[in-house]
């Protein structure tokens, strides 16, 4: 692959305080990307310093980002729950137990009708400036389903990610022991091999903290790291334990006492939050902003999912951030990209700087403000992923 010089950005996020104006998001106006022969990142800076290459692509002062890094993601299903969407739209409350709906029709539905849904979806996220995303199971909830969707998210990421304790399954209903046993031996003997990460539900109606903590266990055991949907309907010991197990990363974060903001700030877990969930769930949203002043590393992520949340736009989420949760949308870009990789613990994507890959997305806009400005205009350009312009279509 020859080198290539991407010239002319009107503002160049790098997602790195050394690598421009030294503010957290690394800003350079006027800049160039140089991308070597293995798609990575070679060289950012000014343009009028910028090295020569074999070919050259002009953004025409466009403002280019790091490509978003989506750390929450259910893509794994059949069926629709619109209807429930609507009904809470006219005052019923969000339940975990709408989950067995999705998991009946997961459950029923063939390999090609899975495959095709979760195609759809990452291409969605993709004309939408996702470059990475995480997809979890937890739709199957068997044995053959779960390690059946996870061969298939394998399919379109390295960040999979086994959910078998989403929720216990209506089979199990009057002995829910039985179900964690499972969990944690046949089906994660077939599920380890595909996934990266271990997840639990750990909410009232789900998974109480001894069963995750179980769960979450058994997997770091088998190799694979953790991370927990935590304190999402209610106050509740997830955070907790995701600090305490050095999970990557607790998502939503909805309900969160002091205790709670105090062990993420002194841990290496990561606060992911999902506002896109609040918007579906009409629920208040998380408190990024005591998340952010207590020093906490957030993240910010779809949580695409047919439930909760059926968004596959970074984009919105970053608006949601913004104009809901008193994120500055610097803070947020940088919750979507970088803070996203950390929620991944991955240092070679979320940044455009030398070494990392060339994942980025170029904004039909001057600057990266126009994502929560221009809030619902599709502003995504082009994506290059690897150092390759791909199409969007
Ligand atoms: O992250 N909270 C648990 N799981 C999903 C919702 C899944 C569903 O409702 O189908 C979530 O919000
Ligand atoms: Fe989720």
């Amino acid at each position: 692959m020859p080198t290539t010089l991407l010239d002319g950005i009107g503002l160049l996020v790098t997602g790195s305080p050394e690598h421009g104006d030294g503010s957290p998001l690394g800003e350079i106006p006027d800049a160039a990307l140089v991308v070597d022969a293995g798609g990575l990142v070679a060289w950012v800076g000014p343009s009028a310093r910028a090295p020569a290459a074999d070919t050259r692509v002009d953004a025409a002062g466009r403002c280019v980002i790091p490509g978003f890094v989506d750390s929450h993601a259910h893509l794994v299903f059949a069926g629709d729950r619109s209807a429930e969407f609507a009904a809470r739209m006219a005052g019923r409350p969000y339940e975990a137990g709408g989950i067995r709906t999705t998991v009946a029709a997961t459950r029923a539905a063939p390999d090609d009708v899975l495959t095709a849904n979760l195609a759809g979806l990452v291409a969605e996220m993709w004309r939408q400036g996702t470059t990475t995303v995480e997809v979890k199971s937890g739709y199957g909830l068997t044995v053959h389903d779960e390690a059946r969707a996870l061969a298939l998210a394998g399919q379109v990421t390295a960040e999979t990610t086994f959910l078998g304790a989403h929720v216990v399954p209506s089979e199990f209903a009057s002995r829910p022991d039985d179900y964690v046993d499972l969990v944690v031996g046949e089906m994660l003997d077939a599920c380890a091999p595909h996934a990266r990460w271990v997840d639990v539900f750990c909410e009232r109606g789900a998974f109480g903290a001894d069963a995750a903590r179980t769960v979450l266990t058994a997997g770091l055991e088998r190799g694979l790291g953790a991370r927990v949907h935590a304190n999402q309907l209610g106050p509740g010991p997830g955070v907790q334990l995701a600090c305490e197990l050095d999970a990557a990363s607790a998502d939503h974060c909805t309900h969160l006492s002091d205790d709670d903001v105090a062990a993420l700030a002194g841990s290496d877990t990561v606060a992911t939050l999902l506002p896109g969930v609040e918007f579906s769930t009409r629920s208040p949203y998380p408190d990024a902003r005591r998340l952010l002043d207590a020093g906490v590393t957030v993240a910010l992520a779809t949580d695409c999912n047919p439930g909760s949340c059926f968004t596959s736009s970074m984009p919105f989420c970053i608006a949601l951030a913004v104009r809901e949760m008193r994120m500055t949308p610097a803070e947020a870009l940088w919750a979507a990209t970088v803070g996203g990789a950390s929620a991944l613990r991955r240092a070679d994507v979320g940044r455009l700087v030398p070494a990392a890959r060339a994942d980025l997305a170029v904004l039909d806009a001057p600057s990266y403000v126009h994502l929560a400005y221009r809030a619902g205009v599709p502003l995504i350009a082009a994506v290059w992923r690897r150092g390759r312009p791909e199409p969007l279509a």
